[in-house]
């Protein structure tokens, strides 16, 4: 982790943001793209790069090494005011560079965006059931386990279930009886 500098996405770096989406996609099945699916052009991250930069709400980070982008790490924040308290996070770490906490690097960061410069009340993920690494990376961040989303991901003609986890930074103000009548 020492070599690793986290940094905020900017237009230059569009072009090696898809090449890297590119390999890790094929790196494992807990992403919503595989090898060489993630089918953005150039020209369209770097508008979203652009709109990132000027939105007070969501943010891109990438990890470096030596200048190679390593990790990318996002918060979305969400346009209408009845879902401007939530932001959602997506993350990935280039395989060579798992379990030396760049992950968890990036989880700090994206979190402490959230909770103190956006004032988010809820940070919400959905994850692959099966990817233990990650659910233990966002449980020791304070993420609970809210649910499961059945069918979530459709990889090579079979379905797969998702865990929906949430961080909240204040207490929820549903009663037991609610959180029962909604499940
Ligand atoms: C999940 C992912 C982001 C984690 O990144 P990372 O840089 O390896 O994470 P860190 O090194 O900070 O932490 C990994 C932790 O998981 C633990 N871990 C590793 N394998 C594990 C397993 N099979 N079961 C439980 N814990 C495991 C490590 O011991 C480490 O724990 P610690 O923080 O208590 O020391 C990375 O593996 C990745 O990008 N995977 C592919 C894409 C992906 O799954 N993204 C998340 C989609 S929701």
């Amino acid at each position: 982790m020492n070599n690793i500098s986290i940094v905020k996405a900017s237009e230059e770096d569009a072009e090696a943001i898809i090449k890297y989406l590119n390999v890790v996609g094929g790196e494992s099945n807990n992403l919503l793209f595989g090898e060489n699916e993630f089918y953005m052009t150039v020209e369209e991250e770097q508008n979203l790069i652009r709109n990132l930069k000027s939105s007070l709400s969501s943010i891109m980070l990438l990890g470096k090494d030596n200048g190679n982008i390593v990790s990318i790490g996002s918060l979305s924040g969400f346009r209408s005011k009845r879902s401007s308290h939530r932001g959602e996070i997506a993350l990935s770490v280039k395989k060579d560079y798992w379990n030396k906490g760049i992950g968890s690097a990036m989880m700090k960061e994206l979190i402490q965006f959230g909770k103190e410069v956006v004032k988010l009340s809820v940070i919400q993920l959905t994850v692959k059931v099966d990817n233990e690494s990650a659910i233990h990376v966002y449980k020791k961040f304070g993420f609970k386990q809210i649910g499961y989303y059945e069918k979530f991901f459709y990889i090579d003609g079979k379905y797969f279930d998702a865990c929906l986890m949430n961080l909240y930074f204040d207490e929820t103000n549903l009663s037991k009886e609610d959180k029962d009548k909604a499940l």
